[in-house]
């Protein structure tokens, strides 16, 4: 269908054509007074001295154009050349049924399909999943979910750290631990056992312990070092540990990520990309844009529009080891070979932006990826606590995702009990719902490169702009729905409540939202949508009898009404990645 704005708009290029003006820039935009009218237009003001005339005789020419045109209600015109819309009930509600019936909304068919990746998660295994890779799973599993609806072909790849120096510690750690296991003989010829010589407790012991004694010791530190070089050159053994390591954590990763509803399609790895590295650096070489710089290769990034210096990427060390960016770089080869993705997508940590404009130079510039690849690095601010510093357990450590879901969901568990009693596993499965919707909207509300405070009282409040208030409202909704009979989805008129018109002109905006969440990789936007409908709907709810309504026409244009601002309302949460709960 086409968008309603885009239908409001052609309405008013069409009378500013009439009249003789170049209609090229006129559109209509949703009134920033609400209070004085719900769409306006400004096109009077910006053609008033091309067309040699007063912007207020030109408002006026087209207002009286407008008159009777059947999508408007009033056209009005205020000094200096404001045209202030009102739309017509009736219309709007025949705008709006329509989408009722359509798939999808009546959302445009995407002109051409695009293979978009998003790398997302980023989780480092053998370290327990932390809050500090939270934003990047709950964004990353919305844009993706967004990206579909959008019509596009959207695959999501976690890009787990398992290359680096952390596995090298691992292994130093174990061998002072058990020295007499198989994986430290050189000499050992035999099958390495199918058994992980540690569980994940163990594993998420071993590590802190290893990282730690790495900065007090500068002996260890050198083995960890030399296990790391080893391991990469292929030492068997060692193979068999970052093996035993990856099947371990991966399987503890996917538990936590399921507990999260986020989803990959490709649980890729940064050890993935290293087959890739020794053709990636000929290829660069043949092309002369590798540099030799105290004895490391690089690349130079640097651009005349550059405002501050940006120093070279540097593809391998003086040492001769490749670093974080030439495994970023082999990603792209490899991600070309295997997908040949129109779009990248990348949902990481702000702080790393240097490091993706080089790789995204580099990239461009060794022809890594074709010219017209998008390359986009969406950088996320840090959550804070209520101190403004970097969430922490109340001891000052690093908090775990597992720790944090299970605050919340206590939280939540406590405010449902304040409302009514529950019996105990209901509450706790419904707790679980709410938590996640809580978690993940107080994150995905924020605009995702701004760092927000993450407030446990807020998030989980039924009221105010929160994940659970939304939720409340759908259940609301379906409450209603339930005691109702039969809904009607083509019994929807305007019954003339103004009321009701708000939520239809909210449920009318639908597409045009969705579009610019998409095009602005901006789930925030959707939110803020989701959290208007939702007042919409509760001013609504408090002014207007549904069920007691004796006119069957009005009852039955209220439920359906209702209906499709509860289905719209759970079609956007599940783009953010949450579902509502029967009951609550
Ligand atoms: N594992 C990395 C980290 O913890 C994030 C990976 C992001 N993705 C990428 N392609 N570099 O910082």
């Amino acid at each position: 269908m086409e968008k309603y704005i885009d239908i409001i708009s052609a309405q008013l290029k069409s009378a500013f054509e009439k009249l003789g003006y170049d209609p090229q820039k006129i559109t209509a935009s949703v009134s920033n007074r609400p209070d004085l009218c719900e769409y306006q237009c400004n096109g009077a003001l910006a053609l008033a001295k091309a067309a040699g005339k007063a912007p207020l005789t030109i408002a006026e020419e087209v207002a009286e154009e407008l008159k009777d045109n059947p999508w408007f209600s009033s056209v009005d015109v205020v000094r200096p050349g404001f045209i202030n819309i009102n739309v017509s009930g009736p219309a709007l509600a025949g705008y709006v049924k329509e989408m009722a019936a359509a798939d999808k909304f009546g959302y445009p068919e995407a002109e051409t399909k695009k293979k978009i990746i998003i790398d997302y998660g980023g989780a480092n295994v053998a370290k327990p999943l932390h809050i500090g890779h939270l934003r990047s799973a709950i964004i990353g599993e919305s844009l993706k979910r967004i990206c579909r609806f959008a019509g596009h072909e959207a695959v999501g790849d976690v890009h787990l750290g398992d290359w680096g120096l952390q596995m090298g510690q691992i292994i130093a750690e174990l061998q002072e631990r058990s020295p007499e296991l198989p994986y430290f003989d050189t000499d050992f010829q035999g099958e390495y056992p199918s058994d992980p010589p540690f569980t994940i407790s163990e594993l998420e012991e071993i590590y802190p312990c290893a990282s730690g004694k790495c900065k007090t010791d500068p002996v260890f530190a050198e083995k960890a070092h030399q296990a790391t070089l080893d391991l990469q050159s292929g030492r068997a053994g060692y193979l068999a540990i970052w093996n035993h390591v990856l099947n371990v954590s991966i399987a503890d990763l996917k538990k936590n990520y399921d507990a999260l509803d986020v989803h990959f399609e490709l649980w890729k790895k940064e050890s993935d990309a290293q087959p890739y590295i020794p053709a990636m650096l000929e290829d660069m070489k043949e092309q002369g844009i590798l540099k030799k710089s105290e004895g490391a290769l690089i690349v130079d990034i640097a651009e005349d529009s550059d405002k501050k210096e940006l120093p070279p990427c540097i593809v391998v060390k003086s040492d001769g080891a490749t670093l974080y960016s030439t495994t970023d770089l082999a990603t792209l080869v490899e991600r070309r070979m295997l997908f040949d993705p129109d779009h990248v997508i990348y949902v990481v940590d702000k702080r790393q932006e240097l490091h993706f404009i080089q790789v995204f130079r580099t990239a461009r510039k060794a022809h890594i990826v074709k010219d017209d690849t998008e390359l986009t690095f969406l950088g996320f601010g840090t959550m804070n606590g209520k101190d403004g510093q970097p969430y922490k357990t109340r001891s000052g450590g690093v908090m775990r995702l597992e720790t944090l879901i299970s605050e919340i969901n206590e939280a939540v568990l406590q405010r449902m009990q304040e409302n009514r009693e529950f019996d105990p596993a209901e509450a706790e499965k419904t707790a679980g719902i709410i938590g996640l919707a809580a978690l993940k909207y107080g994150d995905l509300s924020n605009q995702a490169t701004k760092d927000y405070i993450f407030d446990i009282s807020r998030f989980t409040s039924f009221e105010g702009n929160t994940g659970p208030y939304i939720l409340y409202t759908i259940v609301r909704i379906k409450s209603i729905l339930s005691k109702s009979g039969e809904v009607h989805a083509d019994a929807l008129c305007f019954t003339g409540e103004e009321s009701e018109k708000q939520i239809l002109i909210m449920l009318s905006r639908f597409s045009e939202v969705v579009e610019n969440a998409y095009l602005e990789l901006a789930p925030h936007k959707i939110c803020s949508y989701i959290y208007d409908l939702a007042n919409a709907f509760n001013v609504f709810y408090h002014e207007v009898r549904i069920l007691a309504e004796e006119d069957p026409v009005k009852k039955n244009s209220y439920l359906s009404l209702l209906q499709l601002t509860g289905r719209i309302l759970e079609q956007c949460i599940s783009l953010l990645g949450f579902a509502a709960p029967d009951r609550m």
